[in-house]
């Protein structure tokens, strides 16, 4: 299995229960942060990276900007492409990997939430590299001074949860806040398990690696899903919330 094959195999299995997670029911809510702090109007050009079922990007279609939604899963893009059908809206589906991804224009604003590939390195895949290769893509796709809204794994907690022993174990890495664990699924075929790593921030790197790839830092506090605002970040929270702007002088 090559290193992208553990998350786009979970979560191809997975998609059809992806709504059914509780941290997805406050989307619209989110939505409605996400057009003030980002500016949203109808024709905004918007890059939705990691779109997964495509809670955000339909609901911003609706909204009539143009949406494009980039996902690694085929299986997450099919719920997506019914919920945006259902919705009678249309979204640009991209299947791609975040890390590779090539733009096909420059969008006015971006967003990449609860771990749309940012921080879901494959076994194997060094996760600083893999992170710093996504936040450069979101820099190239977006015009100067377009907004992003990212939200990653708090690594503050990470390191609260985890000893000695998943150390030892090899289930954490405290130098890249990074987890390695299996994650099961029901298939067709019987109990499917992958293992896959998800890296942790603090947020001065989440700062460090965004400023790098070209974009000035606004915000970052706690943006745990379904409870979004500005608050300092509270070390045992699930998720960071960065807001940037691309710069001129992004690379
Ligand atoms: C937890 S879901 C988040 C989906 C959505 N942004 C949301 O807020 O509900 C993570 C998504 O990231 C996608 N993903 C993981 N690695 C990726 C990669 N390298 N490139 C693109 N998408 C990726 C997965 O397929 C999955 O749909």
């Amino acid at each position: 299995m090559s290193v992208k094959e553990g998350w786009r195999a979970f979560f191809d299995g997975h998609a059809p229960f992806y709504m059914q997670n509780v941290f997805t029911r406050n989307t619209l809510a989110e939505v409605e942060f996400l057009v003030g702090e980002l500016h949203l109007t109808p024709g905004t050009r918007l890059l939705d990276l990691g779109c997964g079922t495509g809670r955000h990007s339909v609901e911003l279609a609706r909204r009539r900007c143009r949406v494009v939604g980039v996902d690694l899963s085929r299986g997450m893009l099919r719920q997506a492409q019914a919920a945006a059908h259902a919705a009678g809206v249309s979204v640009d589906w991209i299947q791609a990997d975040a890390t590779r991804f090539v733009a096909p224009m420059s969008f006015d604003a971006a967003i990449c939430l609860c771990e749309g590939s940012f921080g879901l390195a494959g076994d194997g895949e060094d996760p600083i590299a893999h992170d710093a290769a996504i936040a450069r893509n979101l820099a190239r796709c977006l015009r100067p001074g377009a907004r992003l809204i990212l939200t990653a794994l708090n690594g503050l907690r990470l390191l609260r949860q985890h000893g000695a022993e998943d150390i030892a174990a090899g289930a954490f890495d405290p130098a890249t806040l990074t987890e390695r664990h299996p994650m099961e699924w029901e298939s067709d075929t019987g109990n499917r398990e992958v293992v896959v790593c998800e890296h942790g921030f603090r947020p001065e790197e989440l700062r460090a690696l965004f400023e790098d790839a070209g974009f000035a830092i606004e915000h970052i506090g706690g943006g745990t899903a379904g409870n979004w605002g500005f608050r300092p970040l509270d070390p045992e929270e699930y998720e960071i919330m960065l807001i940037a702007v691309q710069t001129e002088r992004a690379p």
